[in-house]
């Protein structure tokens, strides 16, 4: 099906998620609504973002039953542990006023202010702990985010469940490759966060003039790159005519062309 993809214990999630990474608390509300309003029904935040209040009253405001609306949170970097975990998400669904997560995942391998650090043992332990909630109910889904092939093998060999979704940066030109492979091999849904590198893909010539021939905007073909690669893209926006816009991607992308974006320089190197 072209409006999901599915993880390999059989959940569906929407192809397209509303993210909301950088949205403040203040401006979620609005924000998810308008997202809701427009027909995304898959919202990604984390208790991180420190926006799960807002988006979880937006969530409940809108006119849709839960079990239609797919919600992702995320066990921030820092916290390593099995308990600890259990709090972080009592915490989260308390946070967003729901009984039940639909992804949950490990936000980073390490802490922000340690990056490459080794926590091997530490993401065990949470990972045990994400398998209970799973187990119990209380997650339908479990994974990880900004993990690499040598971090999520590491959870295969200790741990029952293979995780199930990996949410990395992947935009045109950070193409990822040998983890997309992996992922592909263990049925891990790779989601795209950032799939317009925060917005600076938008500005290559050549992705504009290559957005100009299929007559869609620079942001639309970026987004739909993701698709093409199998990914899952969840951008980000708190203006309207975006947020339309980045869902409309009724359009494919020829192979010459994605091998020609998969060459795009990296805007962040
Ligand atoms: P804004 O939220 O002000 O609309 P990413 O999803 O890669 O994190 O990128 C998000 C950034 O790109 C935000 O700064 C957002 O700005 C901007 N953005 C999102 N969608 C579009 C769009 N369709 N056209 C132009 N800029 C966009």
């Amino acid at each position: 099906k072209e409006n999901s993809f599915v993880f390999h214990n059989g959940v569906e999630i929407p192809t397209i998620g509303f993210g909301t990474w950088q949205i403040p608390n203040e401006e979620a509300y609005a924000a998810v609504t308008m997202a809701l309003k427009n027909g995304y029904t898959h919202i990604d935040t984390a208790l991180a973002y420190q926006n799960e209040e807002n988006v979880g009253k937006a969530i409940k405001d809108f006119d849709l039953p839960r079990e239609e609306i797919f919600i992702t949170s995320k066990l921030p970097a820092q916290i390593k542990g099995y308990d600890e975990t259990l709090d972080a998400f009592n915490t989260t669904i308390t946070n967003l006023g729901v009984d039940y997560l639909d992804l949950y995942l490990i936000h980073a391998p390490w802490p922000w202010d340690e990056i490459g650090a080794d926590y091997t043992e530490g993401n065990i332990q949470s990972w045990k702990a994400m398998e209970k909630l799973y187990n119990d109910g209380k997650i339908r889904t479990i994974g990880v985010s900004n993990f690499s092939v040598t971090d999520i093998q590491a959870l295969i060999d200790a741990c029952n469940i293979v995780p199930m979704a990996n949410q990395i940066p992947f935009y045109v030109g950070h193409d990822q490759e040998e983890l997309l492979a992996f992922c592909k091999e263990h049925n891990i849904v790779v989601e795209a966060y950032s799939p317009l590198a925060t917005g600076q893909t938008l500005n290559s010539p050549e992705i504009k003039e290559m957005a100009e021939k299929y007559g869609v905007t620079p942001a639309q073909l970026c987004i739909r790159y993701c698709l093409e690669r199998e990914t899952l893209p969840l951008p980000k926006s708190t203006h309207e005519e975006r947020i339309i816009e980045n869902s409309q991607l009724d359009f494919s992308i020829s192979p010459e062309d994605i091998k020609k974006l998969d060459a795009v320089e990296d805007v962040r190197k």
